[in-house]
């Protein structure tokens, strides 16, 4: 592969957003230049390159291509939602060069020998990626087993469904969350409901409405209570064995309080949200419908209010899409038989630019939120970070330029989102320094991405 140079950039990272130029070998990123004039950053990296193929960016930022951690790509078990193709092209038009797959597919990621299926599946996506292992009442051998070794390097994360969800994983006798949160190695990452008020919850709707549940509803039964009651059972745990938790998509005002207190003493305690919770809130309910229910669920505009703030200051550390698919049909069934769930990877980025944009929120926050803080949580090395050495995957954002969400651009077809005017035009996409997306366009080139290499992390 020849030398590329791109200069007239604006490089965004977790620490800097300013002129800047950048050199790609060998689909690694090889040089790297900041000045205050972007023609002074490129005179350098034009002595430093002379025979290097030049891209003008005329200003578009050139950022770390995301990692997002937290997509639902239903395959196996669910491919006409989505699969690991779709989902991956999906990701790659919003920017995401990673994705790390949950395990609540089916059958469920719960094992050593279902995580290995996982990874034939993949094997030709175009992206990089990966899964997490889920963990059940009674898999902890397998959970140990599969942390022993090399198996080890395979899977981002111990996931813990603390409610259930989508597919029913659940993990709620405390002995074994003990265990869990007792393991070295890997972050366990949990979804936090309390499950035994989510189900008094939908008891309670069922008394008073009979099967007519409005969606409205959804934030009464799946409770901020059952958040925060979840939520300070893990944080407590957590600080007491001293685990590596990773609070999958805060949702409330009150829990991104406890965090960002307890993250003081704690630093490996950490926290993710998406898009979703900063964009939507239970307004949303009478004009979505089922379209809007996700788990948790959706809550209100003071919580809204308290996570970008929350974003904008550090305590949540990622940004992962939740990115979960259902057929129309399925979202358009009454409340009780409605799955929940939004899709969502390819409008993640722009979303939280526009929310920036909107809000005054740094967009070195976005960097760090969109790959580098995840891929240190999760152990991932050379990849998620503008730096020499580094892979080349990187994405090239018109922070200024609009254009219209559309659910086209999904395998399932539809998207709350719909219609939104969104700001940060994807316009470019390499995977180790191979253009997969150019002016917004899927190229031809079909090299797959390479499996993530996931090392240990320690307290
Ligand atoms: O809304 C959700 N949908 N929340 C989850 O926890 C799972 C996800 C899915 O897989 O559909
Ligand atoms: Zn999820």
């Amino acid at each position: 592969m020849t030398d590329v140079l791109f200069v007239n950039a604006t490089l965004l990272t977790g620490a800097r957003c300013g002129p800047g130029a950048l050199a790609v070998r060998d689909g690694r990123i090889a040089g790297l230049w900041q000045a205050d004039r972007a023609e002074d950053a490129a005179g350098e990296a034009q002595r430093a390159f002379p025979q290097a193929a030049h891209h003008d960016l005329g200003g578009k930022l050139l950022l770390a291509g995301g990692i997002d951690a937290h997509v639902h790509f239903r395959e196996p078990g669910g491919t006409a939602k989505e699969d690991l193709a779709s989902g991956s092209e999906a990701a790659l038009k919003g920017g995401v060069t990673s994705f790390v797959d949950m395990p609540n597919t089916t059958p469920p990621t719960v094992s050593l020998a279902a995580l290995r299926e996982k990874r034939e599946r993949a094997a030709a996506v175009r992206s990089h990626w990966g899964f997490h292992l889920g963990a059940t009442n009674d898999n902890l051998a397998e959970i140990r087993a599969a942390l022993q070794g090399e198996d080890a390097a395979l899977f981002g994360g111990i996931k813990v469904f603390m409610g259930s969800s989508t597919g029913n994983l659940l993990v709620d006798r405390d002995a074994v969350l003990e265990e869990i949160f007792a393991l070295r190695g890997k972050p366990v990452l949990i979804h936090s409901e309390d499950e035994g008020l989510v189900r008094a919850g939908l008891e309670a709707a069922r008394q008073r409405y009979g099967e007519a549940i409005p969606f409205s509803a959804h934030p009464a039964i799946r409770s901020r209570e059952a958040c925060l009651r979840s939520t300070e059972k893990a944080l407590d745990m957590a600080v007491r064995l001293g685990t590596r938790l990773h609070i999958l998509h805060v949702s409330t005002a009150e829990e991104a309080a406890l965090i960002r207190e307890a993250k003081k003493s704690h630093p490996g305690i950490t926290a993710e949200t998406s898009a979703n919770y900063l964009w939507f809130t239970d307004k949303d309910y009478e004009r979505l419908g089922g379209a809007v229910k996700c788990n948790p669920a959706v809550k209100t505009a003071a919580d809204r209010d308290a996570l970008l703030e929350a974003f904008a200051d550090g305590t949540l550390d990622t940004l992962g899409s939740d990115h979960a698919p259902h057929l129309p049909e399925e979202k358009r069934r009454p409340y009780a038989s409605c799955p929940s769930g939004i899709p969502s990877v390819r409008h993640s980025l722009p979303v939280i630019l526009t929310l920036a944009r909107r809000h005054g929120i740094p967009l070195t926050r976005v960097a760090a939120a969109f790959s580098e803080n995840i891929a240190r949580i999760l152990g991932i090395e050379g990849r998620g970070r503008l730096e020499t050495g580094a892979f080349a995957d990187l994405a090239v954002v018109d922070p200024d330029e609009s254009f219209r969400a559309h659910g086209a651009d999904y395998k399932c077809g539809w998207t709350p989102y719909e219609g939104e005017t969104l700001y940060g035009a994807v316009k470019d996409v390499y995977v180790d320094g191979l253009p997969v997306i150019v002016d917004g366009r899927p190229t031809a080139d079909r090299r797959p991405g390479a499996p993530l290499v996931f090392h240990p992390v320690s307290r």
